[in-house]
């Protein structure tokens, strides 16, 4: 017998064979779009550093929504940039407030066919952009806070949201939000728990993309997760389950392919996660300068989510990967 007797190349000879064999198969059914819109604009706005990726009016968010259920997307998630900020972040629980219009706006739009989802924070709402009501210390006070995502939750769900997704990282954000949301009647809507969000240098881009400046040069290390710390996930993952999340997300996605595993292998419930604004800034920007070919990075980048684990990917490529498996 010759050796080694199994021969591993054998199946990796030709596309059909490689094809044939592949354990994790992407698909647009894995994605959703996260789109921002902002208040008082006549136009879409680039965001430099997220490039192809707008701020969108009303009228943009609708035709670019429109053609993401065309291409099969099932889902997407708002965000809204407020004309009007303040130490609260009062526009985020305003029925007129601009994602609760947005929310609208698409429902008319795509009716059922594709999920509505809303982050649920108060950081582009608030004029000092940390993602709660500030205490004396300068940081978000836990409880006040809380309260206010309640507000929040039930203004998405009144404008029709499916699934509220709340990114603040408070401590019993989920279980305020389920109580308050139920009180409303409207106990027809999820909650996606940003459950395990770490305090990244990859959020970078969609800071600009929501017009937020931490003040003082401050960050969210006191309520965001440590990146160093792995265990702390779980407990994070277990107390939003025990709160009535519905769905749980890893954040960002690939420094973190550990957690996603981790997780997915621990739960009973969907698992997201998020490849953010930082992820596909570096792809795009190594792409523009000739360094990488961006198109097959992205795969890369979300096969390799999904591989860890994840059933739902949060991704700036959604379009771009609809386009592509269309293609
Ligand atoms: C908070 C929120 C952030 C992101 C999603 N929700 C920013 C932050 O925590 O500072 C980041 C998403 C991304 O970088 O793509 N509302």
């Amino acid at each position: 017998m010759t050796f080694p007797a199994r021969r591993l190349r054998r199946l990796r000879q030709t596309p059909a064979l490689r094809r044939m064999v592949a354990e994790t198969r992407l698909s647009v059914d894995d994605v959703v779009a996260p789109l921002f819109v902002r208040e008082g604009i006549a136009s879409p706005q680039p965001i430099a550093s997220l490039p192809g990726v707008v701020q969108h009016t009303r009228e943009s968010l609708r035709k670019e929504v429109r053609e993401l259920a065309e291409l099969g997307v099932p889902a997407v998630i708002l965000f809204g940039v407020p004309e009007h900020k303040d130490p609260r972040g009062s526009e985020a629980w305003n029925p007129d407030g601009i994602v609760q219009v947005a929310l609208r706006d698409l429902r008319d739009e795509v009716g059922d066919r594709m999920a509505l989802m809303a982050d649920l924070c108060l950081d582009e709402y608030t004029s000092h952009g940390h993602c709660g009501v500030l205490d004396r210390q300068g940081q978000p006070d836990n409880d006040a806070t809380i309260a206010l995502y309640g507000h929040i939750a039930v203004a998405q769900a009144a404008a029709g949201a499916d699934v509220v997704a709340p990114s603040g990282m408070m401590d019993g954000q989920v279980g305020a939000i389920r109580a308050a949301l139920d009180e409303a009647e409207h106990s027809r809507v999820a909650v996606l728990a940003y459950a395990a969000k770490y305090a990244s240098a990859l959020y970078g881009p969609f800071r600009d993309a929501v017009d937020v400046t931490i003040v003082g040069g401050g960050d969210r290390k006191g309520y965001q997760q440590d990146p160093r710390n792995f265990r702390e996930a779980l407990a994070e993952v277990a107390a939003d389950i025990e709160e009535g999340a519905d769905m749980v997300m890893v954040k960002p996605a690939l420094a973190y392919l550990d957690v996603i595993a981790a997780v997915a292998a621990s739960v009973d419930m969907p698992v997201a996660a998020y490849h953010v604004s930082g992820e596909y800034a570096m792809v795009k920007a190594a792409a523009e300068r000739g360094w990488i070919d961006g198109q097959a990075a992205a795969m890369e980048h979300l096969t390799a989510i999904k591989r860890a684990g994840a059933d739902i990917i949060l991704t700036y490529f959604a379009r771009e990967l609809a386009e592509l498996l269309h293609g």
